[in-house]
């Protein structure tokens, strides 16, 4: 990191980032971290819940300026997602932590943290990974859409986590991954990142329902492969799928 920015409450960390990726000056990588966020953004239209004792920050990166070369979206989440789920596992050993495509992490089938990449088209080469984790918030306390479906690493461990050690191991592992997602001239990516994903995809296995601009797909997730696309076997054969809002099928 460059530089890291610390601010007790702000309207969303990843706008602020949006803010210096335009204004062209913040030397990269830098960090823009909140205590409190007043207006945080989840995917599309949603809202991110900042309970006390969160971590929420944006990292503000350099990325290919020509996206047919260089990462899209789905693949920085999902990297993104395999550094947040390296660092968790440091602090709770015992609990399954898995990628559910292609921007959130969920802890024993709960979701614990949300990722939220932006590139924006006014600052070529400069991405925003905006992470959210619920660390020491507990999900008691969340709005009650929520409750059901989230969980905290509180929660998991049954005591307080430091979030200084758990955000310097979200960079550090980031730091590694990233590597790892950058394109070679040749245009393939230099490393196992297929197997990565799927090997912890919390939806492979399971029936789930795809709703996006084309339409619903209904089918067996079978994993992601290496560009980031949602792999399914459908009735009509197998699909695979670079944007929308997968949810699992109960049976
Ligand atoms: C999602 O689950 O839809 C993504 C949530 C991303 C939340 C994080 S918190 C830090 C950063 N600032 C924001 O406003 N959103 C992201």
């Amino acid at each position: 990191m460059r530089g890291i920015e610390f601010h007790a409450e702000i309207g969303s960390t990843n706008d602020r980032a949006l803010q210096l990726a335009v204004d062209g000056a913040t030397p990269l990588p830098w960090a823009v971290v909140a205590e409190h966020q007043t207006s945080g953004r989840g995917r599309g239209a949603n809202r991110w819940w900042t309970g006390n004792g969160a971590l929420t920050f944006s990292l503000l990166v350099a990325s290919p300026d020509d996206p047919s070369i260089g990462p899209l979206p789905a693949q920085i989440s999902l990297t993104a997602g395999l550094a947040v789920r390296a660092a968790l596992r440091e602090h709770v050993p015992l609990a399954e932590i898995q990628l559910k495509w292609p921007n959130d992490v969920y802890i024993n089938g709960r979701k614990v943290c949300g990722i939220l990449v932006e590139i924006p088209s006014a600052a070529r080469g400069r991405a925003v990974i905006g992470i959210g984790i619920n660390v020491n918030n507990s999900v008691a306390d969340a709005p009650d859409e929520l409750r059901a479906t989230a969980i905290s690493l509180a929660d998991v461990q049954g005591s307080r986590l430091d979030r200084v050690a758990i955000i310097e191991g979200v960079l550090n592992a980031l730091h590694v991954e990233w590597k790892a997602l950058i394109r070679s001239p040749a245009g393939e990516p230099q490393s196992d990142l297929r197997e990565r994903w799927s090997g912890c995809c919390y939806l492979t296995g399971r029936i789930v329902r795809l709703d996006s601009a084309a339409g619903s797909t209904t089918g067996l997730c079978l994993g992601i492969d290496s560009d980031g696309a949602l792999l399914l076997q459908t009735e009509l054969g197998p699909s695979r799928h670079t944007s929308g809002v997968v949810r699992r099928i109960e049976s």
